[in-house]
């Protein structure tokens, strides 16, 4: 059995679907159902046996703590946390409550659970800690892909959150050999993402004839990975990584947020033709731009690859294709989930 946080976000439901998908081995969620966590991520497994989904706060040491006690999980992934820059600039306290003392609380209940195993069972208990390349910063069209190795030098409320959390987990594992790993993905996309984030906001403005904002200049470059190969990578640490280390996960597909945005557009016409002379990208908007925008991020992933054998298998193309269909099918899914109006509320912040 594993214990997997966040499960009703975005990243955490694509991997419990993609668990069932081969495995019987049953899951527990813990999810405190924020804004950006929803049920309906995981209504056709709500009468699966090995199923199971508790509403709490990873802080919530008590249910955690009996929970971990009556279920005995072997493995933890803990994908809980506040996740959209946009929101910890203008909000930043939830990120460091939930990202930094969240994780703190929580990998506190299970330094305690994993003390009082057997020595026996201790040995194949792991803590995997999901994490994202902002901790590194930003990069010049000219340097290197970050690697493992590189400071934490994180510019975003968001990313300093996350690269708090990354500390903390590493001191557990320094300090008390706590069985931790960390991993450092990239920008994901898919099915199922909250539509605050740049490629599912584009999708559905486009279709109800929404304006798209596009920060800046819109040459800013983000390193894409579809959400299904982030998860097989998830998987292969979970069963062959070794504890203390930390994995970059990246799918080698730099684009700037203009192309992406140019492309969904290209893709939506074949899809779906617009009623407008001129087609889609007459939607798109140059607005100012994000405070303390990141110009770059690239992952270097050959680490994953070399030691345990991971290989993105979803191109930067069909996954968009993929993502976009799945949009168009499912806009009744953007019934559950709540505040809708939210990029007229960040814009409003803004301007
Ligand atoms: P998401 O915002 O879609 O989902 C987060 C989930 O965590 C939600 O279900 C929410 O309800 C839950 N949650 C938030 N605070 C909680 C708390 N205090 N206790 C319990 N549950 C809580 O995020 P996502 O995109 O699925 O990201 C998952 C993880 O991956 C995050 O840790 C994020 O930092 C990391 N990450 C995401 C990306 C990306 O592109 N989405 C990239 C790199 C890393
Ligand atoms: P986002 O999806 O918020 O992810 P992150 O900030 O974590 O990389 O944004 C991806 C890129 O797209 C980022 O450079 C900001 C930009 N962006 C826009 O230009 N317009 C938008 O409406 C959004 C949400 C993002």
């Amino acid at each position: 059995m594993i214990l997997v946080t966040g499960g009703a976000g975005f990243i955490g439901s694509n991997f419990i679907h993609n668990w069932f998908s081969h495995s019987e081995e049953p899951i527990i969620v813990i999810d405190k159902l924020t804004y950006a966590g929803n049920l309906g991520n995981l209504e056709s497994l709500k009468s699966k046996p090995n199923f199971k989904f508790i509403k709490t706060d990873i802080s919530n040491k008590e249910i955690i703590t009996k929970l971990l006690k009556d279920e005995k999980p072997r493995a933890v992934i803990n994908f809980a946390a506040e996740s959209h820059v946009d929101r910890s600039i203008l909000t930043p306290r939830p990120f460091f409550e939930t990202n930094v003392m969240g994780t703190l609380d929580f990998l506190d209940s299970c330094k305690e659970y994993w003390e009082g195993m057997l020595e026996s069972e201790k040995k194949g208990f792991v803590f995997l800690h999901i994490s994202t390349d902002e901790v590194y910063g930003s990069l010049k069209k000219s340097e290197d892909s970050f690697v493992e190795e590189n400071k934490l030098k994180p510019n975003s409320p968001y990313a300093a959150s996350k690269a708090s959390s990354d500390h903390i987990v590493r001191s557990y594992y320094k300090t008390y050999k706590f069985p931790s790993i960390i991993s450092n993905c990239s920008n994901n996309f898919g099915p199922f993402q909250y539509p605050e984030k740049l490629i599912p906001l584009t999708i559905l403005n486009l279709i109800s004839g929404k304006k798209v904002p596009v920060y800046g200049d819109g040459k800013q470059i983000r390193d894409w990975l579809y959400v299904t190969d982030h998860c097989l990578a998830i998987e292969l640490i979970l069963k062959k990584g070794k504890v203390g280390e930390v994995y970059n996960v990246g799918a080698d597909n730099e684009r700037e947020n203009i192309d992406v945005i140019k492309t969904i557009c290209n893709k939506l016409e074949e899809i779906l033709p617009s009623k407008s002379n001129g087609g889609y990208s007459r939607q798109i908007e140059f607005i100012e731009d994000r405070p303390g925008h990141d110009q770059r991020y690239s992952i270097d992933s050959q680490k994953i690859q070399d030691k345990l054998g991971w290989k993105s298998q979803i191109s930067f193309n069909l996954g968009l294709e993929q993502t976009i269909h799945w949009y168009i099918k499912n806009r009744e899914w953007l019934e559950n989930i709540s505040n809708t109006d939210y990029k007229e509320w960040i814009l409003k912040q803004y301007s």
